[in-house]
């Protein structure tokens, strides 16, 4: 099932869950964690708990839960398990030990943890490969990292990442990819620029990110689109598959005056699947 498109909603706000399982969205992720205050977090638990249940499963619904040291996280899974979340979002991870300390408390439940959210998180992304059999996938987040070292932003003046988040983002799609799972590109936080939306979700794609979280409902069309194989990509990849196919004992092509070999196979055998 595709995973481009993750919208988050915050759990507080049933109402917009509501609204959210009516876009396009591929899944919600329903919050108790950072856009939820510490007052609101018994409402939100509740709230999301009850959405759980009732909702039609229009769209996988995840769950953000609280940090694994937050104090918080086990009265999270008391109110949310039972109404079976389709995945769990696990904020502040540190590599597969943390999985492995979610997985114990909520067994059978797919995992995503957003993987770059503490300075130690970042040494730990190789680990991950050891808890494949846990996890949905794996995210990043450019909005704690910063806080957690006392830097000013993660980002220069036209939105770009400056040098240190760049290498996070890096790290985050080279470990997800080496566990064969999901990788979702993070938030693109000025949801009114909907032209520098679109470069980001497109510029995901292109380095090889499988998704994008989105906090605002007009950023899901764009995410679906950025992450849906175009027309002529898609007769490429046909082209490709065909021509292969008819020279079967062949390593290395041309098409259209230009080489292909195993790697365009490759490629072009994952277009066929995204486009799906
Ligand atoms: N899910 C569902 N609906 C949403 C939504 C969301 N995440 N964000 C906005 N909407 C709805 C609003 O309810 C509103 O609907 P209406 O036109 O029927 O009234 C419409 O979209 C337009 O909203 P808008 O006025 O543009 O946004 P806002 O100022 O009310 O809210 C945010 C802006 C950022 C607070 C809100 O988008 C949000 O809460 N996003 C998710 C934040 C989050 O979960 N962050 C944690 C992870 S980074
Ligand atoms: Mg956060």
């Amino acid at each position: 099932m595709r995973l481009r498109s993750l919208l988050f909603v915050p759990g507080d706000r049933p109402d917009r869950m509501e609204k959210a399982l009516g876009l396009s969205a591929d899944a919600l992720i329903l919050d108790l964690e950072d856009s939820v205050a510490p007052a609101r977090k018994p409402e939100a638990r509740k709230a999301v708990a009850s959405f759980l249940r009732s909702a039609e499963r229009r769209a996988r619904l995840f769950v953000r839960i609280n940090a694994l040291d937050s104090g918080l996280l086990e009265d999270d899974l008391a109110a949310v398990l039972d109404a079976r979340p389709d995945a769990l979002v696990l904020p502040k991870a540190e590599g597969s030990a943390s999985v492995e300390a979610l997985a114990a408390l909520a067994p059978g439940v797919p995992i995503l943890p957003i993987a770059t959210e503490t300075p130690s998180a970042i040494f730990q992304l190789g680990s991950y490969v050891a808890a494949r059999d846990l996890l949905l996938g794996l995210t990043w987040g450019a909005e704690d990292l910063p806080a957690a070292i006392g830097a000013t932003t993660a980002r220069n003046e036209d939105g770009s990442y400056t040098s240190p988040y760049e290498v996070v983002r890096s790290l985050t799609l080279f470990a997800g990819h080496a566990i064969g799972a999901a990788v979702v590109d993070t938030v693109y936080p000025d949801f009114r620029d909907s032209e520098g939306m679109q470069r980001y979700a497109q510029r995901a794609r292109r380095d090889g990110f499988t998704g994008m979280m989105a906090i605002h409902p007009s950023q899901v069309p764009v995410i679906n689109a950025a992450f849906t194989p175009a027309a002529d990509e898609i007769a490429r990849a046909v082209a490709i598959i065909d021509a292969f196919s008819v020279n079967p004992d062949a390593g290395v092509l041309q098409l259209d005056g230009r080489m292909i070999d195993a790697p365009h196979l490759r490629q072009a055998r994952r277009i066929i699947e995204a486009s799906k």
